[in-house]
């Protein structure tokens, strides 16, 4: 883990602006820089810069963070990737420190996999090449199928023998641990014995983006068992199946050259056009993509072509989730191999260049022939007809690599053609799915906005509409966000406004009033960080390596805060800011909550008066309530009236 002290080094240089820079052209404009939104496609620039407040916000797409989550967001990074990016960008030396012990145990955990793994490796590439049960069987196998030595080699390919438990016995005379063992899937427990769970399978190892042995696939030798095909390694620490592409290690340069992976679904295919010199190319397994796993192929390139045999049950299941494809911008082609061959089968008959002509002279349009795929599934069933068109529709609405306009005309026209309706119909379904998302997209940013005003206490809401849809998580968050930016100012001679704030919080028990767990978490950061004698400003949270926590601090504080123009005239001349402001803001974001408080109690005291009967409780319910009315009737009266000077 890198230590505490680097991490402020790093995050004491950080300058959003040089970063951000780096990759959109800013132009100064006020306070601010504005520039193209690198998330999605505009011509006119809506994406905007504040250094003093650290953050980047789109007014177009929505997308807002900090330097770190900019570039896990644009370059793809990890959090840990992001900091050592910026620590090798400012020349800070990254110090590591000690890791907490359930951390400890999970990389040591890890560790152990990662090193069993390439002990296994080994002792099955040793097994392919070494022993004859290897050389005739698993290697004969391998040759036959057209893989040469250097191939074998390169991917690592191995060999598990027959006999019961040749690698467990190696495995365990190697001392390594019979859980962790059982963890890689590499052996099993029968008759209270280890055995080898690939027994007379070839071995596919699969690697890390590092090029660490994550886990196999194992393929059976003779297809007539009734044993499955492959087996995997099972889910581990190390093994997640949804974010490996196999053969990944070996593709990414070529991916990035030729600007294009190609998708096949099985590893032999993977090995095979790689041997044939068509390096860019990864596998899914037969699955759908999921996120992660079109996350990575998006590292590399915007260009997907999906390479699967004509009659694959796996087309459908790579039909599934291209929605998702389309949003991350990637563009998808689709390419069938005819005549029940698949690609490993294919190139080894037609040769590398004849594959390659094929490639390029068969690539289809991913959405087209999601269409008529499914337009023959539906067959003559009217209702499925429909719930395609809403399908398809929805599907071209989410082209947003806006090379663009035309490219999302062409498809309303084509798919209309297919599915022999009107084009304007189609266009009207398409737009509407664009209204909606949109809508949906404004309508958070307005919400946040709307936080801001409401932060300003005092800046009557435009909207009313808009406050009424969620007023009271709106005040809460304005609350944190007046504890985070001005909690250590003073809030009177004796005490701050952090002080003051958690004094309320405590007599009035108002945490129970906060509907977001996260926001409850904050403050108690806060309250943790001040009472350790630190001085916490939104800036202390902004890089929490909590990232649901940075981003709360980032949604909180990423408004474009405008004085509101009443708030001018009420103070003409003087213009007043936040800054000038804040008790006001304190107070009446603390009140808020307080008049909530007092609600619900009368509810409650309303309730229990509907309960119970004798005259003593209810003549008692009923003080309560006089009691609670006063209360609530002095909390409003105040938050009209009271001016801090
Ligand atoms: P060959 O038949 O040797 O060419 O293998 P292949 O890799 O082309 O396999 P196939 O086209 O039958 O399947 C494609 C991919 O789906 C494989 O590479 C595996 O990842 C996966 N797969 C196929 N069969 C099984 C199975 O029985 N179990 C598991 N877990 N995965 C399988
Ligand atoms: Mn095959």
């Amino acid at each position: 883990m890198i230590s505490q002290n680097t991490i402020q080094q790093i995050l004491s240089r950080i300058d959003v602006v040089e970063i951000v820079g780096s990759y959109v052209k800013l132009k100064k404009r006020g306070a601010n820089y504005l520039g193209l939104c690198p998330f999605h496609n505009e011509k006119s620039p809506s994406f905007t810069v504040s250094p003093s407040k650290e953050i980047y916000k789109c007014f177009g797409c929505g997308k807002s963070g900090n330097s770190i989550s900019f570039l896990m967001d644009l370059e793809k990074y990890s959090y840990v990737e992001a900091l050592r990016w910026l620590a090798n960008k400012y020349n800070v030396e990254i110090e590591e420190t000690e890791l907490s012990p359930e951390q400890k145990i999970q990389q040591q955990s890890a560790d152990s996999l990662y090193i069993i793994n390439s002990f296994a490796q080994k002792f099955f590439s040793d097994y392919l090449f070494n022993t004859e049960e290897g050389k005739n069987i698993g290697l004969s196998y391998l040759e036959h199928r057209g893989f040469t030595e250097a191939t074998i080699k390169k991917f690592q390919i191995g060999y598990n023998p027959e006999a019961r438990d040749v690698f467990a016995t190696a495995a365990t005379h190697a001392q390594y641990n019979q859980e962790l063992l059982l963890k890689t899937g590499l052996v099993t427990v029968r008759d209270e014995r280890l055995v080898d769970n690939y027994r007379g399978r070839v071995i596919f190892p699969i690697h890390n983006q590092s090029g660490k042995v994550l886990g196999f696939g194992a393929r059976v030798l003779k297809t007539t068992d009734k044993a499955p095909k492959y087996i995997n390694t099972p889910e581990n620490e190390i093994y997640v199946k949804s974010k490996i592409l196999y053969g990944s290690y070996f593709a990414r340069q070529a991916i990035d050259k030729a600007d294009e992976c190609l998708l096949v679904e099985g590893y032999t295919d993977v090995v095979s056009l790689h041997q044939a010199g068509i390096e860019n190319v990864v596998a899914s397994g037969g699955t759908s993509l999921t996120p992660d796993q079109l996350r990575l192929v998006k590292k590399y390139t915007d260009n997907l072509t999906i390479i699967y045999d004509g009659d694959s049950a796996g087309i459908k299941a790579a039909l599934r989730g291209m929605d998702l494809a389309f949003e991350a911008g990637l563009n998808v082609k689709l390419v069938l191999i005819p005549d029940n061959e698949d690609p490993d089968s294919y190139v080894n008959k037609v040769g590398a260049d004849e594959f390659r002509e094929f490639i390029a002279a068969n690539k289809k349009d991913f959405i087209l022939f999601q269409l008529s795929v499914s337009l023959k599934d539906a067959g003559t069933d009217s209702a499925k007809k429909a719930a395609l068109v809403n399908q398809v529709a929805e599907t071209i609405s989410k082209i947003n690599k806006a090379e663009d306009f035309t490219k999302q005309q062409d498809y309303i026209q084509q798919c209309s053609e297919i599915l022999k309706i009107e084009e304007s119909g189609l266009h009207t379904l398409v737009n509407k799915f664009i209204r909606e998302k949109i809508t949906k997209e404004e309508g958070r940013i307005n919400r946040e906005q709307a936080a801001d005003d409401l932060a300003a206490s005092t800046a009557p809401v435009d909207d009313e509409a808009l406050l009424l849809f969620n007023k009271d998580e709106l005040n809460e968050r304005a609350m944190v966000r007046a504890l985070l930016e001005f909690g250590i100012k003073q809030w009177d001679e004796t005490i701050t406004v952090a002080e003051h704030v958690f004094a309320e919080i405590r007599d009035w028990n108002l945490e129970e009033m906060i509907d977001n767990k996260k926001l409850i978490s904050l403050i108690n950061n806060y309250r943790a960080l001040y009472d350790e004698g630190a001085v916490p400003t939104p800036k202390t949270f902004l890089y929490n390596d909590d990232l649901e926590v940075s981003a709360l601090v980032v949604s909180l504080m990423d408004d474009q805060y405008e004085l509101s123009p009443n708030w001018k005239e009420v103070f003409e001349g003087k213009i007043n800011t936040r800054e000038d402001l804040y008790k006001e803001e304190v107070f009446s974001t603390v009140n808020y909550l307080k008049l909530r408080k007092i609600k619900r109690m009368m509810d409650e005291n309303q309730r229990d008066l509907e309960k119970f009967h004798t005259p003593e409780e209810q003549l008692t319910l009923l003080q309560v309530h006089q009691h609670l009315k006063k209360t609530e009737i002095e909390l409003t009266k105040q938050l009209g009236t009271v001016i801090f000077r």
